[in-house]
């Protein structure tokens, strides 16, 4: 249900029947239970155009408000602001509603749109880190949340399979084959010992580099080493997918390799469009007003980061056709996307009416403020991070409950990379976070534990009441009122963190259903003797439907819930 849509609606026709023009109506949710569910401001900005005191055109604008159905009460506040009440009946019926319907009433878009989500995108050379985390899990919640919506949504691993390292790693794999003995678990120590023969041995670092050059004329023995290289690591990669229940599979993998038979066109076009200068030998575009050019090839010949970009972008918008084009990467390569993202639609490779957009992420920080680092200030690998994730999570459980050790591994798991997900999703994506354990494992505040209890205390209460949760919601108090609203307005919330690509708007939504609830239930208890039996049923009905879209909401987050905790 678009509940603003709904009653800017409603706005909209007072203002035809006052005949007063008027530009897009948008209300806004009341900060305060006194000023009622939603306000409108809009007499303020007409009040200049039209030459009249705010309050008047308010005052006409209540005259002409329909106040039968949807709302129920306008009253005009301060210089002009009108606020609105909705109507109880209303709320009542329309919860009902979304309770019996499996979509909780929100509905798929009428026009679906095609979106690229361009997330994850490890580097094949190494083990995945931290830094992946955010980029795996803000691109798992978007890509999830615009399919939710309707949209058609192609998820894209924009893997890094391709570099001049490549040549150490092969030579070292085909070493340690003829040895007969492989070891490619750690990928971070296997990546070192390369590193140090090629440091070490004139003869393997040129073997090393003579790789580079033959797999990239496609010689097929190097090839073959190369791809059971890539093999491998993705299998690590997915991996820490599947502990984190992201969806990405081998499908959604457009590697940089993907492009390569591409980059001289990319250059070659470029070239016939009149952008390209040669500087200091590379081929580069220089942008107006940027103060570093954009290089698309260099000296030597080999093409760059940006040159794939490119390429990709094509293809994107030409082959796959999408309108909209997310990118989920650290906020440290904004730089970057700026540039492409001129050069592309400059160039004629992204016609200009497709949006592109960098969905920028900070860093993860220590306690002490500083990135991320293991206690010798190593990376940290993803794997570990969640391994340690489901210990701690353990802990914190195990003493609360009576369950077997099976039952508690079970929940661990859900618990511990909840919590890891929830901590980063409810974040602002754009500012830099601090990683905490305690504070992403506790029961209180914002955090998926809190959420999981909340939903699992409901379903206990359905567990205690044998019978169809099937009747009439009647609100009886503020607390009831506001809830219904905030009920509503799933949809609502839905779309607008999917517009500006922020799941922290659905993690504070849930926030604050689950709070809200808590409290309406502490104040209405649903199965307490004494309780007559339609209020007993309209609570219930108004329980089920906010388990019903806490869950869809963590659902959407990719985190799980549990009946009992
Ligand atoms: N491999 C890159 C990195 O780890 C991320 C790739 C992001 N996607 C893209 N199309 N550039 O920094």
């Amino acid at each position: 249900m678009k509940l603003k849509s709904h009653i800017n609606h409603i706005i909209q026709e007072a203002f035809v029947k006052a005949g007063i023009e008027h530009e897009a109506i948008s209300v806004s949710e009341s900060t305060k239970a006194e000023f009622g569910d939603f306000q409108f401001n809009g007499a303020m900005a007409l009040s200049k155009k039209l030459g009249k005191n705010p309050r008047e055109i308010a005052e006409t604008l209540i005259k002409h408000l329909d106040l039968d159905t949807i709302l129920s009460k306008a009253e005009i506040a301060g210089p002009g602001f009108i606020n609105l009440w909705l109507n109880p009946l209303w709320l009542a019926l329309q919860c009902e509603v979304a309770q019996k319907d499996a979509r909780l009433g929100v509905e798929k878009r009428a026009a679906p749109m095609k979106v690229v989500v361009d997330y994850s995108g490890p580097n094949m050379a190494k083990q995945m880190h931290v830094g992946h985390l955010r980029s795996s899990i803000i691109g798992d919640t978007l890509a999830n949340l615009l399919s939710y919506l309707g949209d058609e949504v192609i998820r894209q691993n924009h893997i890094g399979d391709w570099g001049t390292q490549f040549g150490m790693l092969i030579a070292y794999l085909e070493e340690m084959h003829k040895e007969g003995s492989v070891s490619l678990k750690d990928l971070e120590q296997f990546y070192k010992d390369a590193k140090g023969r090629f440091d070490a041995d004139e003869a393997f670092a040129n073997k090393a580099r003579e790789y580079v050059v033959k797999i990239q004329s496609g010689d097929a023995h190097c090839l073959a080493l190369w791809q059971q290289f890539i093999a491998i690591s993705l299998g690590h990669c997915e991996e820490v997918y599947d502990k984190l229940s992201v969806k990405l599979t081998r499908d959604d993998v457009r590697a940089e390799s993907f492009y390569n038979d591409d980059l001289s066109r990319v250059v070659r076009d470029l070239y016939g469009k009149g952008l390209l200068k040669e500087s200091d030998g590379a081929q580069c575009v220089f942008l107006e007003d940027e103060e570093i050019p954009v290089m698309v090839q260099k000296s030597d010949g080999g093409y760059l980061y940006a040159t794939t970009d490119l390429a990709a972008l094509r293809y994107r918008a030409g082959t796959l056709g999408a309108k909209r084009i997310l990118y989920v990467v650290d906020a440290r390569q904004a730089g970057h996307f700026k540039q492409v993202f001129r050069l592309a639609k400059e160039a004629g490779f992204v016609p200009g009416d497709v949006a592109l957009e960098h969905v920028a992420f900070g860093t993860m920080m220590d306690k002490g403020g500083k990135p991320f680092k293991t206690r010798d200030g190593g990376t940290v690998k993803l794997i570990d991070l969640l391994d340690e994730a489901v210990l701690k999570a353990q802990d914190t459980i195990k003493d609360k409950s009576s369950y077997t050790p099976e039952q508690i591994d079970a929940l661990a798991k859900i618990i511990g990379i909840g919590a890891v997900k929830y901590a980063d999703l409810s974040i602002n994506r754009e500012s830099n976070y601090i990683f905490n354990w305690d504070k992403m494992l506790s029961f209180e505040g914002n955090t998926s534990l809190y959420m999981q209890y909340a939903y699992a205390r409901i379903q206990s209460i359905f567990r205690r009441y044998d019978g169809a949760i099937e009747g009439h919601i009647m609100i009886s108090d503020p607390l009831e009122h506001r809830l219904c609203v905030l009920l509503l307005g799933f949809e609502d919330v839905l779309n607008r963190a999917a517009v500006d690509a922020a799941p922290n708007q659905i993690t504070s939504y849930l926030y604050e259903l689950a709070t809200l609830f808590m409290r309406f239930y502490e104040q209405n208890p649903i199965l307490k003797e004494g309780v007559k039996q339609e209020i007993k049923m309209s609570r219930l009905v108004l329980a089920d439907l906010t388990a019903k879209t806490m869950k869809q909401g963590l659902n959407l987050l990719g985190i799980e819930v549990v009946d009992a905790l």
